[in-house]
């Protein structure tokens, strides 16, 4: 293992200033996306709508893109290859490797993230085909007795190996367990599992031997639950997520980027915005955000090749204001602006 190269990478996935676009949306969830505006998912629209993201001026602000196993395959519709149009973006393509969850025996209400056996096979062919860091998402819900320790130990326990064998390969890994929004829990609730979900996440990482220096960890942040009233302060939000963060995440972790999880697209970016102002940590923090990317461009294309231009606008639009977010210099105005 090369761990300064791991490391050069991670660090440049996190760079203040650019941050992540997760465009790994499975068949199933890309489709539900699709079906909202209107559009069939076929394999061209799905080509058609990524390409459309991969060449919008927006790349300047986008370190690193997640892809899908279908995407890092495609070509463009002029032939070239959708990896090349990331790189010649100066942005570095990335892959989800997790093969989703299922239900975990004995552990009703609660899953298991799979696709460990054969990954290390997976990984030699993604880096062959220019893939230098990967994703892995193990979910925690938030519900009546769940979660429980024996379901967050084996999805740590699966993240830590999925992140060995990663850094074998030659890829970074992105080390995810999202704690979920849904529900009506408070942020108190959010704060308590996230806390133990990270403790246990990095127990297994050193049992696993992982370095943490050629990684990146993409947690949620400490929010209440979807349907918990009114929500909390912005401020609140980042205060909470830093110190759970400090009391959990070693300081050798070069950055962290987070999922926006089905927050609205600007208090993600608000979120986001008010941590690095707060700042007294060790990391780099950025977004590696889906929805709160993605959520605005789709609506602008609505599936219509004369809607690429307004589309492409709305997700530069978007990645700029989380750019400025991750360097604290984000604020309303620059919203209105727009
Ligand atoms: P969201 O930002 O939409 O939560 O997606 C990020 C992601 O990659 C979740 O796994």
């Amino acid at each position: 293992m090369n761990l300064a190269a791991l490391n050069a990478i991670a660090e440049k996935m996190v760079a203040p200033g650019r941050g992540i676009l997760a465009a790994d949306e499975s068949s199933g969830t890309i489709k539900k996306r699709f079906d909202a505006i209107n559009v069939e998912s076929t394999e061209e629209n799905r080509r058609d709508y990524r390409e459309m993201l991969f060449r919008s001026e927006g790349m300047k602000y986008v370190s690193g893109v997640i892809l899908y196993d279908e995407t890092i395959w495609q070509n463009a519709a002029d032939g070239t290859p959708l990896v090349k149009l990331i790189q010649d973006a100066d942005s570095i393509p990335g892959i989800k490797v997790d093969e989703g969850v299922q239900p975990l025996s004995h552990f009703p209400g609660e899953t298991i993230t799979v696709g460990l056996d054969r990954l290390a096979e997976r990984l030699s062919k993604y880096f062959d085909q220019g893939a230098r860091f990967a994703k892995w998402r193990a979910v925690i819900d938030i519900a009546d007795g769940v979660p429980n320790f024996g379901a967050i130990k084996a999805n740590a326990h699966a993240l830590a190996r999925y992140a060995a064998l990663c850094q074998a390969a030659g890829i970074v890994p992105i080390v995810e367990p999202e704690i979920l929004m849904d529900g009506a829990h408070d942020i108190e609730t959010c704060d308590g599992v996230t806390r133990l979900v990270l403790k246990t996440v990095f127990d297994e990482l050193y049992d696993a031997r992982v370095p943490l220096e050629g990684m990146v960890l993409k947690p949620n942040m400490v929010i209440c639950g979807k349907g918990c009233g009114k929500g909390a302060h912005v401020d609140d939000v980042a205060i909470r997520t830093i110190a759970a963060l400090k009391a959990t995440v070693p300081s050798a972790v070069p950055g962290i980027a987070y999922l926006s999880g089905g927050q609205a697209d600007e208090l993600a970016t608000a979120h986001l915005d008010a941590m690095n102002r707060i700042g007294g940590f060790p990391w780099k923090m950025t977004f590696s955000y889906g929805r709160a990317l993605q959520a605005a461009p789709q609506k602008a294309w609505a599936g219509k090749k004369e809607n690429v231009p307004a589309a492409q606008k709305a997700f530069t639009h978007r990645a700029k204001m989380n750019a400025l977010a991750s360097l604290g210099q984000w604020e309303g105005a620059h919203e209105k602006a727009a």
